[in-house]
């Protein structure tokens, strides 16, 4: 990097501190103390010790080895598991199961498949005890927030993966959470899907008052997408690294070639698959006997 580069960065330093300083200084949506847990006592914990906060409309990723923990972790904050130790606190309540303030989106598909979009949309509305004229209104301001006009009475089975995904978003959101939790919400897309799927969510974020949590293997759509990224190794998982990502709003494709793009893309590398000094394991390849040996 040249001089006049690595002055600029070094600026940038100071003003991406200072965002940091005062995204601290929000109120505090989400804290986990401690927080432990253990499916099988023979195997250990799978959640060791970990603490976090996250912020008022801050964008936090959740990253690590496979089967480190991070769903375990999102499922214990949606309340969906019972905490083995620790606290989580909510909007400084401690949480005790799920509740309307923590919407979530999961990886797979989990659209009722005999309802319509809109209908889809207006089944939290309905549960949280709106009427059937008003959760229809409400839902169809969200058909048109994700851009499905055309498709509110289509049912998922007719959406593309895309589509569905959004319908979920929108599901997640009509009921005014103070959180979004997000697992792996884009791993079933394709790229170019993905990366629409990615820009659009940060649109939406922009809008609204929300704070989201969400879990991704992919180091660029973390950097790309989060204010900070909170880095788990595994076993047990604990929190190896909490990044303030130095790349500023508003967020485009072309900052993925920017110096603190790359830097902290090389420092989530770092972590997640960190150099080893055993030689790599062989892997033992049983020849199959009618296989010739033509193969170049
Ligand atoms: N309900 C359960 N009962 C027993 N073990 C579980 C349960 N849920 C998760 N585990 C175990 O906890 C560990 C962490 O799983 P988890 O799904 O949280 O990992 P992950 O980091 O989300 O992995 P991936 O990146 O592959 O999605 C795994 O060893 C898994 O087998
Ligand atoms: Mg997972």
């Amino acid at each position: 990097m040249d001089e006049l580069n690595l002055t600029g960065y070094k600026k940038q330093s100071q003003k991406v501190k200072e965002r940091f300083d005062r995204l601290k200084q929000r109120e505090v949506v989400l804290k986990v103390e401690n927080l432990c847990k253990t499916f099988d006592d023979k195997k250990g914990p799978i959640l060791k010790d970990v603490s976090l906060k996250t912020y008022r409309r801050e964008f936090t990723s959740i990253i690590g080895p496979s089967g480190c923990g991070k769903s375990t972790l999102i499922r214990l904050i949606a309340g969906l598991e019972d905490i083995g130790s620790g606290k989580i606190i909510v909007n400084d309540e401690e949480i005790d199961g799920p509740g309307i303030e923590r919407g979530m989106v999961f990886q797979g598909y989990t659209l009722f498949p005999w309802l319509t979009v809109v209908e889809n949309i207006m089944y939290g509305l309905r549960r949280k005890g709106e009427s059937k004229t008003e959760a229809r209104d409400n839902a169809l301001t969200w058909v048109k927030i994700v851009g499905l006009q055309k498709y509110e009475d289509a049912y998922p089975s007719q959406l593309s993966g895309g589509m569905k995904q959004r319908v979920a978003i929108a599901r997640s959101l009509a009921t005014h959470p103070k959180m979004l939790l997000m697992d792996e919400p884009f791993g079933a897309l394709d790229a170019q899907t993905r990366s629409t799927m990615q820009s659009y969510l940060l649109q939406i974020w922009k809008n609204i008052n929300i704070s989201v949590v969400f879990i991704t293997h992919d180091l660029e759509e973390a950097i790309y997408l989060s204010d900070r990224i909170i880095v788990l190794k595994a076993n047990p998982g604990e929190i190896a690294e909490i990044i303030e990502v130095p790349v500023s709003r508003p967020r485009t494709p072309e900052q993925f070639f920017t110096p603190e793009f790359l830097e902290t893309k090389k420092r989530l590398e770092e972590l997640i698959h960190p150099k080893s000094n055993e030689p790599e394991e062989k892997i033992k390849i049983v020849k199959l006997t009618q296989a010739g040996d033509d193969v170049f």
